[in-house]
């Protein structure tokens, strides 16, 4: 029996072991078994004289639906993938086979209707009303076993969020293959890292923290910077000044936002595409500014906007093991199955949280992967899937033979949403409509692989506009985090508590001491009230003003801090006051699948009057 690496388990006993078998050793054991794929089976549905033809959709008929070693391939689809031959090369010899079934040999299995305690199972046995073992037997039968490994230890299930950690040796550095060449010459001890999953910033040889390079992550994932050419456009086509977090540089790079100004123009339909994978119910300002920025450009561009909630992803990728444990912990979980519900709640908790950013009911669906995926929109996912391969998700995410398939699979549900026909009620069978997708930096690998597989598919490529982390209270190196109260001002703090945590907590730029700051003034580029209240303050010419003041020292930092205050103040009100208008009938309507959105771009008269009202 071989294992594989994560599930290695000192304790585990050998196959051959004499212990009682219970449902629970003998799906231990399967699982810890390293199965070749099925060489042997061949599907022959069609042939078997016995069987009617199935019916799309149905499970397999009987007696039909595998036989070993016919000659009827079965195969429908011409040649098969260069990388499924090799790896049947590679891993499936007949002596494993044989090995395999010497090992099966000594495990002494019970006949399958055994497996399965009274009442239970779907056995052809249980189906024709043989119970199987007696309830009295059921029940002599020690039954510790019968709680799956994974279930008993949630950590080993999961991977380690951050690898460096559970793999010390590795770097798993992820690298889109075409743009190795881009990566440009550094000098940093440790590179940056920034993936979906990990955002680091590089250090230098003395472990000096050097930030986040954006200008490198650009040219790496080969986007564009948002030139001072666009924004003038953007000014131009929609009558409307860019928003502070586009006229500052938080949203700082795009993929093809030009072709959508030039839809926008001409009149021609296009939608928005966001997304959030609800990892906390409490949600802070870093998780919100993204939606209130959509909520933005909606209004101006007065298009449909679609809102992924990707519980799915957040149940398969947590690999913070301890994290997870104690989740299930926390939540008295038993299984897998309540930690995934657990998923599912936040998502519910998440979406009224997302909806107080102001997105305009008639033109907003939101969605939850667990609960609503199907029909054209899976067909999409089945499509997506099978123009990727597991080493393009290596390369791109970084991930390694023992992560979960599940992880693999997820880019195709990321992508999904980036084809308007995956939207029937909204776009009909309409495939030619591209999405506009406001995202930060670090989701951009999905939509890079989104808009290699569109031209495959034969649909539009999706446009991006990419954003910078929103930096901690602390400092702009890493992301605000949701699991540490002070690191951000969340939308559920009252006006008391965002002074506290702005005067007791925000990193300031100025001076040592308030001689120092007198004498020296301060620097408001790495000041965090400057820079939160940057993401909000419309006026730019005040914005000049309090740089100047705090640089010449004749602003403090209190003062700087009470500006950053007094907005925040005024932004979280009135996000708690939209917030509690969001009744359960509310989060329905955004989340009904049936709701017909026009898809028609308006108007630009009308277009305009709704954006007057965003800003
Ligand atoms: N993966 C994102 C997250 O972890 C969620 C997401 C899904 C998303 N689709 C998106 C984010 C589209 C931005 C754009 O939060």
């Amino acid at each position: 029996m071989s294992l594989t690496p994560d599930s290695a388990n000192p304790n585990a006993r050998p196959a051959g072991s004499s212990r009682p078998l219970t449902p629970g050793t003998i799906a231990t054991q399967f699982s810890k078994m390293d199965f070749p794929a099925p060489t042997g089976l061949r599907l022959n549905v069609a042939k078997s004289p016995t069987s009617p033809s199935p019916s799309p959709g149905a499970g397999a008929a009987p007696d039909s639906a595998l036989s070993a070693g016919s000659n009827d391939t079965g195969d429908l689809s011409g040649p098969e993938p260069e990388a499924i031959v090799e790896a049947r090369r590679r891993f499936r010899s007949e002596s494993m086979s044989e090995q395999l079934s010497a090992t099966l040999a000594t495990m002494n299995l019970p006949q399958p209707e055994r497996i399965f305690g009274p009442n239970e199972g779907e056995s052809p046995a249980a189906r024709e009303g043989d119970k199987g073992v007696s309830a009295e037997d059921w029940d002599k039968i020690k039954l510790d076993d019968d709680v799956p490994e994974a279930v008993k230890e949630p950590v080993r299930m999961t991977h380690s969020r951050n690898a460096s950690k559970a793999e010390p040796t590795r770097v798993r550095s992820p690298l889109i293959p075409e743009q190795k060449h881009l990566v440009l010459e550094h000098h940093a001890a440790k590179e940056q890292k920034i993936t979906p999953f990990d955002v680091e910033g590089a250090v230098d040889e003395e472990g000096k923290d050097l930030g986040i390079d954006y200008d490198k992550l650009v040219a790496r994932f080969g986007a564009q910077k948002i030139s001072q050419d666009l924004l003038d456009r953007f000014e131009k086509v929609t009558g409307h000044r860019p928003h502070p977090l586009l006229r500052r540089g938080t949203f700082f790079s795009h993929r093809d936002f030009n072709i959508i100004l030039d839809r926008y123009e001409k009149g021609q339909p296009f939608y928005l595409y966001t997304g959030r994978g609800p990892s906390s119910d409490s949600m802070h300002m870093g998780h919100l500014i993204p939606f209130m920025f959509t909520a933005w450009l909606q209004r101006v561009f007065n298009v449909p906007l679609v809102i992924q909630i990707t519980d799915d992803e957040k149940y398969l990728l947590q690999r913070d093991v301890k994290k997870q444990a104690d989740m299930m912990k926390k939540i008295k979980g038993k299984k897998p199955l309540d930690l995934l519900r657990h998923y599912k709640q936040m998502a519910q908790d998440n979406i009224k949280d997302i909806i107080a950013c102001g997105f305009m009911l008639e033109k907003t669906y939101i969605f939850q992967d667990l609960g609503a995926m199907g029909g054209a929109f899976y067909d999409n996912v089945v499509l997506m899937s099978k123009t990727l391969t597991a080493s393009n998700i290596k390369g791109v995410f970084g991930f390694s033979d023992s992560d979960n398939v599940g992880m693999f699979h997820f880019a195709s549900i990321q992508a999904t949403p980036s084809f308007s026909n995956s939207f029937p009620h909204i776009f009909g069978q309409r495939d030619d409509i591209p999405a506009l997708i406001p995202c930060a930096i670090d989701q951009d690998p999905y939509f890079l692989l989104t808009r290699d597989s569109a031209d495959k598919l034969g649909y539009k490529k999706p446009c991006l506009l990419h954003s910078k982390f929103l930096p901690a209270l602390q400092g702009s190196n890493t992301k605000m985090s949701a699991s540490n109260e002070n690191s951000a001002v969340f939308m559920t703090d009252d006006a008391k508590k965002i002074h506290k945590k702005i005067r007791s907590h925000a990193f300031s730029g100025g001076g040592a001491t308030q001689e120092d700051h007198r004498a020296n003034g301060g620097n408001p580029d790495i000041d965090v009230p400057y820079q939160f209240l940057s993401f909000f303050e419309d006026d730019d010419e005040k914005m000049r003003r309090l740089a100047e003041e705090y640089r010449a020292g004749t602003l403090s930092t209190v003062q700087m801090k009470d500006e950053c205050i007094a907005k925040l103040q005024e932004v979280v009100a009135e996000f708690q006051k939209r917030r509690s208008e969001v009744t359960d009938e509310v989060v329905q309507q955004f989340q009904d699948p049936t709701r017909k959105i026009d898809p028609r771009p308006a108007k630009k008269a009308e277009a305009a009057t709704a954006a007057t009202s965003a800003a």
